[in-house]
């Protein structure tokens, strides 16, 4: 910009072209804009700097949509489910189980026992003051969390056959024994049994390894066990 060409309007004297001119000759090309239009670039490149930062952003936004989008799955949210072990080694939700419990319970209980725990009569039986889950011992519930229940069970005077679906392989221990610890212990919903730990759950869930792939417990399979586990 600095350029002598692109400025006319600069002294006459200093212009390069007036050079050699007799004094007292005007320059009139030197006041005619026109004269000297510079061509200038039509066409620029984009800033290398934009191009950088919206690749940035993109690759972000896809890393972002894959590690968070839970696979695009409507129903089941599972922060493992990429090898992230992200309830693992998140600190916060380490320190409160209590709201890992609350969010496993909305992510994956709540569809069919209700968010308000009261289940759906003829379909899916509540939690919310149910024998099952009030137990003294957490040794029956933990199995139905792992690997399922199948009917006819009764559950607080009221009979159920429909299909639960098992855990075993979509949440971990902790998560497990967090969403039955918050289940056990919903004030709101009247239940107030004793906690579980995730070593309870690690405990039974190695012991019944091998009864998994037999599908469901049946009713009268639970109600054979002891509701304290004999040895956790
Ligand atoms: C797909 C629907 C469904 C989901 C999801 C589900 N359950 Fe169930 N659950 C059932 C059904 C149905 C039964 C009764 C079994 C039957 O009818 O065959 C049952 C039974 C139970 C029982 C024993 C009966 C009672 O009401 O106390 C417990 C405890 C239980 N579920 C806890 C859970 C927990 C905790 C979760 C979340 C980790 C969960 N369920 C997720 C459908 C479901």
């Amino acid at each position: 910009m600095n350029s002598p060409t692109s400025t006319p309007s600069s002294s006459p004297g200093n212009d390069p072209r007036s050079r050699g001119r007799p004094a007292g000759v005007k320059d009139l090309a030197a006041r005619d804009p026109l004269e000297h239009v510079e061509p200038g670039e039509s066409q620029r490149p984009i800033s290398l700097m934009l191009v950088i930062f919206l690749a940035t952003l993109f690759s972000w936004a896809g890393y972002y949509a894959h590690r968070y989008g839970g696979g695009y799955e409507p129903l089941i949210y599972n922060e493992n489910a990429y090898g992230l072990a992200a309830a693992k080694t998140n600190a916060a939700e380490k320190l409160d189980p209590y709201a890992l419990g609350q969010r496993v319970f909305g992510n994956t209980c709540a569809r069919c026992h209700q968010p308000d725990g009261l289940g759906l009569p003829g379909q899916y039986p509540p939690l919310a003051g149910s024998e099952w889950v009030l137990a003294p011992g957490p040794a029956r519930m933990i199995r139905i969390v792992l690997d399922a229940v199948q009917g006819p069970i009764p559950v607080k005077g009221a009979t159920f056959d429909n299909v639960m679906t098992p855990w075993r392989d979509t949440l971990n221990d902790e998560q497990i024994a967090a969403v039955i610890t918050f289940v056990r212990t919903q004030k709101e919903w009247g239940n107030t049994a004793s906690p579980v730990t995730p070593e309870e759950v690690a405990a039974i869930r190695a012991k019944t390894k091998a009864r998994s792939a037999a599908g469901p417990w049946t009713v009268a399979e639970l109600q054979a066990l002891p509701d304290q586990e004999p040895n956790p």
